[in-house]
């Protein structure tokens, strides 16, 4: 992308734009003397000590120490390249810079309809917002929860009204195109095949913004408990659920400010801490976090907070994808509301100070998995302790900095009572097994971490099985059908392997078309999968490998069970606990006698 820019050009761009008017579009500049001065958007202040020079061209802040010219504004600012920064003012300089390929140029144009088309749907949703009569009980709900008329401005929330056709009948008089209504999913085509309706009908509708300001889609909200409560945008070619967060177009700012961003799970918390103050917080759009999130976030800051519902879906994703932070080098907290409400409710009943302090008092995403893997009893038993020792000790062998990977050996050793020579004797084998150094695992989020990385990753025995079987599945469809039924998810121990039978257990369900598993929003996924799936298939026989599989996978999570069962019945026997040890046996029994019936 980075393309070479021949000097002369990058020249006549900076002489071509005033370094005055591109600043003051991101804060606003008084004139004092020959200069211009404003608060300083890349540290917290009070008094103004950013300074910006029309005649040199150039800005500095007195407080901070941030200076240059325009392009380094700009990359500052907007987190850009070199490069990406000059080509962002050449337009406004009215200087082409030949190379942008015209295919970018035309993908780009492709989209332009589709923001029209959800610019005027936003302008029509917070019309019927501000003065509709049906637009009544959505303001009383809002008014219910809090939220003020500022922030209703300020987040552009709307209300779709009852009819089946409002909408639509609207933007086509609008002149909007129903093509790319309908490719925005704002209208949904009858099951006549004839004819469309709205997506949204009485909702609250919160807009969503890409970084540009740009309205990519909706969420809308019932104004009661009915289901669903949430209707969404599809994805579409704007509109990439994995490479946005809802909010973050307000909260990039303030994220310089307070050194972190914070990420919430509903649109209704990021938009009640943004009215309470809290201004650097940012929601996923009902998916877990990917690594197009953490790329997307990267580009403004390395730390981040996580606020989770407790018991929500998003906790539980947290916590499998741990090992995605942890590689990433990101350093991730985790606040815990633990009165058991969301950011929202909490921040209304127990206020701004409260919340804050919860801020301050976030554990390491690291220590908090381990807390929660651990659970709340103490650890007894032996098994206990290896079943723990063996969910954490991946995450924490893949700390890319050493001194931090033996504190916590030490103390996770001191913690389930087990030798800290033991834990590290492990650490050590599993890194032989894999057959390369700790050292080398850093850095592995790119687009071809997963395939790359895979091998280093698979670190328990069945991993080949299931590597195979996935790779058989993607490969057919058939077969993957039948897997479904003899595997869940859960049945693979390698975390991506989970996530990818997940994927393909969803689409077969839904009926849609097989090969829509490969047009998944996640990066990781997405290499993973062409990886996979364009490897040529070299088994003899696909029947076999597929029962041999499916075999061996049922097979590795039973004789794992089997054996912590069978400790377990020891113990139970010993203390002679008579309850426990009927219902040990009661397992054992159906184990055995389910194996394997293909
Ligand atoms: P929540 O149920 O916590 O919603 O789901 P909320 O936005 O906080 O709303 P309130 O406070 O209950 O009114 C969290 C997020 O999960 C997604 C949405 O992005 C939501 O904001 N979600 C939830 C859906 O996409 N669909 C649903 O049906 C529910
Ligand atoms: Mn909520």
């Amino acid at each position: 992308m980075d393309r070479f820019i021949p000097d002369e050009l990058i020249e006549r761009i900076r002489e071509g734009v005033d370094i005055i008017s591109v600043v003051s579009e991101h804060l606003s500049l008084k004139k004092t003397g020959q200069n211009y001065t404003g608060l300083c958007p890349f540290h917290s202040e009070k008094t103004p000590s950013f300074v910006v020079s029309p005649t040199k061209q150039i800005f500095h802040c007195f407080g901070c120490g941030a200076g240059g010219n325009v392009f380094h504004f700009l990359m500052k600012y907007e987190n850009l390249t070199f490069p990406q920064a000059v080509r962002s003012l050449s337009e406004r300089a009215g200087i082409s810079i030949p190379e942008i390929s015209k295919r970018d140029e035309k993908i780009e144009d492709a989209k332009e309809p589709l923001y029209k088309a959800n610019e005027s749907a936003m302008e029509f949703f917070s019309r019927n917002l501000a003065e509709a009569k049906d637009g009544e009980r959505a303001r009383q709900y809002l008014e219910k929860r809090g939220i003020e008329k500022k922030t209703i401005q300020e987040f552009n929330i709307g209300y779709s009204l009852p009819q089946w056709d409002a909408a639509y009948r609207y933007l086509r008089q609008k002149g909007i195109e129903t093509a790319a209504l309908e490719k925005t999913g704002l209208i949904i085509r009858k099951d006549s095949g004839d004819g469309f309706y709205d997506r949204f009908r009485e909702r609250l509708i919160f807009p969503i913004f890409d970084l540009k300001k740009r309205v990519i889609g909706f969420g809308g909200r019932v104004l009661d408990d009915s289901l669903p409560k949430y209707i969404n945008s599809p994805e579409s070619p704007i509109y990439i659920k994995g490479e946005n967060l809802y909010c973050l177009e307000k909260a990039r700012q303030e994220i310089g400010k307070r050194g972190y961003l914070l990420i919430v799970e509903g649109y209704l918390d990021a938009i009640m801490t943004y009215q309470k103050g809290i201004k650097n917080a940012a929601a996923t759009l009902g998916t877990a976090l990917t690594p197009g999130h953490l790329r997307l976030i990267k580009r403004f800051t390395n730390n981040i907070v996580l606020v989770f519902d407790p018991d929500s879906a998003g906790k539980k994703a947290a916590i499998r994808s741990a090992t995605l932070f942890i590689e990433s080098g990101m350093k991730a907290k985790v606040a815990s509301l633990s009165e058991g409400t969301d950011p929202d409710t909490f921040l209304r009943v127990n206020g701004v100070e409260a919340f804050v302090d919860k801020l301050k008092n976030s554990e390491k995403l690291l220590d908090f998995v381990i807390r929660e893997t651990k659970g709340k009893e103490a650890l007894s038993s032996i098994d206990e302790k290896v079943r723990v020792a063996d969910e954490v000790l991946p995450l924490i062998s893949r700390l890319p900095n050493k001194i931090e990977r033996n504190a916590y050996v030490r103390r996770h050793a001191e913690e389930i009572q087990l030798d800290e020579k033991d834990i590290f004797a492990e650490l050590e084998n599993r890194a032989q097994k894999k057959g390369f150094k700790q050292e080398d695992r850093k850095q592995p989020l790119k687009r071809e971490a997963a395939s790359d990385n895979l091998q280093k990753r698979m670190v328990h025995p069945g991993a080949k099985a299931e590597e195979m079987l996935i790779h058989l599945m993607l490969n057919d469809e058939s077969i993957a059908k039948r897997v479904k039924d003899h595997l869940s998810p859960d049945d693979f121990k390698e975390p991506l392997f989970k996530r990818v039978a997940g994927i393909v257990y969803n689409v077969i369900e839904s009926g849609k078309e097989f090969n829509t598993v490969f047009k998944t929003e996640d990066a990781e996924m997405a290499s993973l999968f062409s990886a996979l799936s364009m490897r040529e298939l070299d088994y003899d026989d696909r029947e076999q490998s597929f029962y041999d599989c499916v075999q061996k996978i049922k097979g590795a999570g039973i004789k794992e069970r089997l054996q912590v069962l069978q400790q377990r019945l020891k113990d139970a026997e010993k203390s002679g606990d008579k309850d426990s040890r009927n219902r040990i046996l009661e397992e054992i029994k159906a184990l055995k006698s389910g194996i394997i019936n293909l």
